[in-house]
């Protein structure tokens, strides 16, 4: 594989390489959204309202980077933890953002796909997220994986159960449950594990996100608020990403190592 500095590249001709090794599944915590709107003066909603504009902005910057898959944390299983009113504003947005945007995503190409548990989401919401699938089943391009009342916990509860209910129904033996048996019940069957998985706001912690698939990823923590981040800020994780040495539990593939 020839790598190529991110920096080198951009310097040709002031073309837009990006970085030389781009991530197949770029995972993505996006928080913040509060404590950015605190900071000025707004209330809570203003920061998630606002984050919405980064996510049509990073969906662009991820098609542009090549990057296949791009999966959003959007609401977690905790969430609903939080005062009602910020809840009920929460499912509103993702409402309003398949309303007005899943068009625009599917004329680019963009299969939707939606993890975690649909129960407890409203009938409104569910066949919302069903068109979503639906309409860009077929699609080529980027596929956006909306992350939406999921925890890991639960998926891989609802997976045990799944593989429980199999064997049953005698339809699986024991002995057949393997890595790629659970893999297939969760709800990211067929989407390979996140290659990179990025945090904004300066937490570093995972906070029931993607437990299994992240096993071997390469985690990256940014201290900017979801709301603030960038196509700058994008790349700067594409780039760390790019210098990581992933080794899988093997010994170092780079040349020299
Ligand atoms: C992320 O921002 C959005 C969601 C979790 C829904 P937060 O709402 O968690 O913002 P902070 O972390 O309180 O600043
Ligand atoms: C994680 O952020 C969930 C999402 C980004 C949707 P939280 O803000 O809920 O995480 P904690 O509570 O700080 O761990
Ligand atoms: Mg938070």
């Amino acid at each position: 594989m020839t790598r190529m500095p991110g920096a080198a590249a951009a310097a040709i001709a002031g073309a837009d390489f990006g970085p030389a090794v781009v991530p197949c599944h770029v995972a993505i915590i996006m928080d913040g959204n509060g404590r950015w709107a605190n900071a000025q003066g707004l209330p809570r909603i203003e920061g998630h309202r606002q984050g919405v504009e980064t996510v049509r902005r990073t969906v662009r910057h991820a098609r542009k980077r090549g990057i296949r898959f791009l999966t959003l944390f959007s609401f977690s299983s905790e969430n609903w933890s939080r005062p009602k009113e910020e809840v009920t504003f929460l499912l509103g947005l993702l409402k309003m953002f398949i309303r007005r945007d899943l068009a625009e995503l599917d004329s680019a190409n963009v299969r939707v796909r939606v993890v975690g548990e649909r129960e407890g989401l409203g009938e409104e919401l569910c066949a919302l997220l069903d068109e979503a699938e639906a309409t860009t089943r077929s699609n080529t391009g980027l596929t956006l994986v909306i992350a939406f009342n999921y925890g890991a916990r639960n998926e891989i509860v609802r997976a045990a159960r799944a593989l429980a209910a199999a064997v049953a129904a005698g339809e699986l033996a024991i002995g057949d449950i393997d890595e790629a048996a659970i893999a297939a019940r969760l709800d990211t069957a067929e989407i390979p594990d996140p290659d990179l998985v990025i945090r904004t706001s300066g937490e570093m912690r995972l906070s029931n996100f993607l437990l299994w698939q992240a096993a071997y990823s390469e985690l990256v923590f940014d201290a900017v608020h979801w709301p603030e981040f960038d196509d700058a800020a994008f790349d700067r994780a594409l780039e760390e990403f790019a210098a990581r040495d992933r080794r899988f539990g093997g010994l170092s593939v780079r040349a020299g190592a």
